[in-house]
């Protein structure tokens, strides 16, 4: 197992180039298995969730070539409509492969993707609009058996715009019969930036990041080369720790739009933020006030894979914020470990009053999951003294070199083996 060792106190300057979207490639790869035909994806990020992707794509029979630059995907052998179970606890978003591998096998078999750190996670949504395509569903001794005859497409509004569910009912409904309809879909950019990887590859997707999508059933798919939107979740990470340390950086990669909320917040702290195309510059003086109150929301709202993070900026703004999470029953693990660390959060169900105070103190922390986790780097970033971050096997799932992109901006940080 390995942890960071953080020396906080250090302004960040410099630039940060975005990651390709890991909320985007997830469900762009579980799309491969649609054409027998080659699919090259570029800048693949060298993150645990997207290896352990790709690893349950080879167990489906896809041959990968995994490169630096590129990642080829080759389907044409694919014939296990199964996901091992030890693969599917590994990463939630096995779930997105249901919609694919019911389009290429008309079954599929997964094992109940169980909860994960941060709450529940269900797939009623995922499954009732399954049904609505004509898919068969039985739930029994932990597994989801699918079978569909036929796959044909209907009108389908979702109770919760939910990412996971809009993008499985894209990819079982992108070679039905006739046309799908799905309103109150999710409008999360990776939404249209699935549709724009679907469309390339010969399918009919619209209305994605609107709340309705129209899909019309194609016969065939065919091979496509593919590069993936950037990842703004990542990218609002290094923009909050600039915020919170005081400095000046430019990320480069995620358009100011697809994080607007974030920006909103981050100026009412005190922060100056200038926009061009994909270039974010962010200037701060390490000395920020409190927002009073930040809400989770579904896109384009405030982005609950970003409230952990903001918390820990909150834990030193001048004044009291209450953060509200929407989205996920235990988004709060990290809270405990910020106290550790001198934060003033008392935390009540979905509810966090967060005090600032002067400053965090160095202390030895532990992530409990990959949002949590960063957030903790963050306090440490900007705490007096030495931190220490244990089990980086969460962030590893979501960041690609983190510490080296940190100590880029001049972080003092490094990772050693315990
Ligand atoms: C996606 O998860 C992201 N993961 C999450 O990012 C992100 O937090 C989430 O969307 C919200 O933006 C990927 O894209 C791989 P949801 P997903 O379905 O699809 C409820 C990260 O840190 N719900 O939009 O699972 C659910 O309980 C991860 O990168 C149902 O009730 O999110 C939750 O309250 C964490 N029934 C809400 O919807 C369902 O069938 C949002 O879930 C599905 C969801």
């Amino acid at each position: 197992m390995d942890k960071y060792i953080i020396q906080g106190g250090t302004k960040l300057y410099g630039q940060v180039r975005a990651q390709s979207a890991k909320n985007a490639v997830l469900p762009l790869l579980a799309g491969c298995v649609l054409t027998d035909e080659t699919i090259k994806i570029k800048d693949v990020p060298a993150i645990a969730d997207v290896e352990n992707m790709l690893r349950i794509l080879g167990e489906v029979g896809c041959k990968i070539v995994r490169r630096k630059e590129h990642t080829l995907i080759d389907s044409a052998n694919a014939v296990s409509h199964e996901i091992p179970p030890r693969l599917t606890k590994e990463l939630r978003s096995s779930v997105f492969m249901l919609g694919s591998i019911l389009t290429r096998f008309r079954k599929a078999k997964i094992s109940y993707p169980g909860g994960c750190d941060i709450g529940l996670r269900p797939i009623d949504l995922h499954l009732s609009g399954l049904r609505r395509l004509g898919v068969e569903i039985t739930e029994e001794g932990g597994y989801i058996e699918c079978r569909a005859e036929k796959l044909v497409g209907a009108e389908i509004l979702l109770d919760f715009p939910s990412v996971g569910a809009t993008e499985n009912i894209i990819l079982a409904a992108v070679k039905a019969e006739g046309r799908t309809v799905i309103r109150n879909a999710a409008k999360e950019p990776e939404i249209v930036d699935l549709q724009n990887f679907l469309n390339a590859m010969g399918a009919k997707v619209k209305g994605a990041g609107g709340g309705t999508v129209v899909i019309e059933g194609v016969k065939r798919l065919h091979g496509v080369e593919y590069t993936p939107m950037k990842d703004r979740i990542e990218v609002g990470t290094y923009l909050i720790a600039a915020a919170s340390c005081g400095g000046e950086i430019e990320t480069i990669g995620v358009p100011a739009e697809n994080i607007t909320a974030l920006l909103h917040k981050l100026r009412e702290n005190g922060c100056q933020t200038y926009v061009k195309n994909d270039k974010i510059i962010l200037q701060s003086k390490g000395v920020l006030k409190s927002v009073n109150l930040v809400e989770t929301t579904p896109f384009p709202g405030f982005p609950t894979d970003l409230q952990a993070q903001y918390s820990a900026l909150c834990t030193t703004a001048k004044g009291t914020t209450l953060v509200v999470e929407n989205l996920f029953e235990t988004r709060y693990k990290y809270a405990g470990e910020l106290k550790r660390m001198g934060a003033d959060i008392t935390v009540r169900d979905r509810t966090a009053v967060i005090r600032g105070v002067e400053k965090l103190h160095g202390a030895k922390v532990v992530a409990g999951d990959l949002r949590g986790g960063a957030a903790l780097v963050l306090a440490g970033l900007q705490a007096d003294g030495v931190s220490e971050v244990a089990d980086l096997s969460h962030i590893d799932r979501g960041y690609e070199g983190l510490e080296y992109k940190l100590r880029r901006l001049g972080a003092k940080i490094k990772r050693v083996r315990i």
